[in-house]
């Protein structure tokens, strides 16, 4: 699936897919089974996130789950190279314990190399190869895809960053009670190996989770924080019942994980 010249060009580039947590959210649905499986237009939400992954060009890849039903994942994705992805490694999160807590568990996993991560509940409805590619060629630091949130309602759920005039971020606000911006973080993330030594210097947050925005914010404070701005379409399924609905209305009216050029 992926482009030769690519797949060469980011060996060392790792892919983590973090699929854990209660799903409360999405209560009762996700007491029977976890909120990656259930299904975006025909297929479990998490296999687009592992689409999104491949065809940026990142195939070796870890699975952090946890709870009752991590054995599906298994069951659904196998090996996964029906799914494009050359080594798929898996990961088990004992109880939930936020985003940054989950990442943490792919330490042995990436090493020392770079790497990608992506929230199984991400939607995009574009590749983002080329976010990967700056990426690769960025010489230190992290970076995150932002998306542009118009309804201040919904930014309220989400990191936003307040970025000065001159576009660089300055904070990330988990939650705003008053968004900075009309940008939300999505849950797309590069780091640098060294994030594994931010994660055990967290504290967790008032929700009692290691907070992702927390590890972005470490490279903010840094000035070694880049970000790129999401085209078209993206959406986080697990975030309310009504956003689970608005990403399957629109994966079934437009796909997802298109190739930009396909929509000129
Ligand atoms: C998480 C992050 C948040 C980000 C969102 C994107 O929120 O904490 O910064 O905007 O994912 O999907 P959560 O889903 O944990 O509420």
């Amino acid at each position: 699936m992926c482009l030769q010249r690519l797949c060469e060009n980011l060996g060392d580039l790792k892919g983590v897919i973090l699929a854990g947590g209660t799903g409360s959210r999405l209560h009762p649905l996700t007491r029977i089974t976890n909120k990656h499986l259930l299904p975006i237009y025909d297929r479990p939400m998490i296999s687009y996130a592992i689409e999104a992954l491949v065809k940026g060009g990142v195939t070796d890849l870890m699975l952090v789950t946890g709870g009752t039903h991590a054995g599906e994942f298994l069951r659904l994705l196998g090996n996964g190279h029906e799914y494009g992805i050359d080594r798929l490694f898996y990961a088990y999160q004992e109880k939930p314990g936020g985003i940054a807590e989950a990442l943490g568990l792919a330490e042995r996993f990436v090493g020392s190399d770079r790497m990608v991560v992506m929230l199984a509940d991400n939607v995009v409805e574009f590749t983002f190869r080329s976010a990967v590619e700056r990426f690769e060629k960025q010489e230190s630091g992290a970076r995150i895809l932002l998306s542009r949130v118009a309804d201040p309602q919904h930014l309220k759920h989400l990191g936003v960053p307040e970025l000065d005039p001159r576009g660089r971020v300055v904070r990330i606000v988990e939650k705003p009670e008053d968004p900075p911006s009309s940008y939300g973080v999505t849950g797309i993330y590069f780091y640098p190996a060294d994030v594994f030594k931010v994660i055990p210097t967290l504290e967790p947050s008032k929700r009692g989770e290691l907070e992702i925005t927390d590890v972005n914010n470490h490279y903010v404070d840094l000035k070694q924080m880049e970000y790129d701005v999401l085209e078209g379409f993206w959406g986080d399924g697990g975030e309310s019942i009504e956003a689970y609905y608005e990403v399957n209305d629109f994966v079934r009216g437009h796909g997802a994980n298109k190739e930009r050029d396909e929509s000129r």
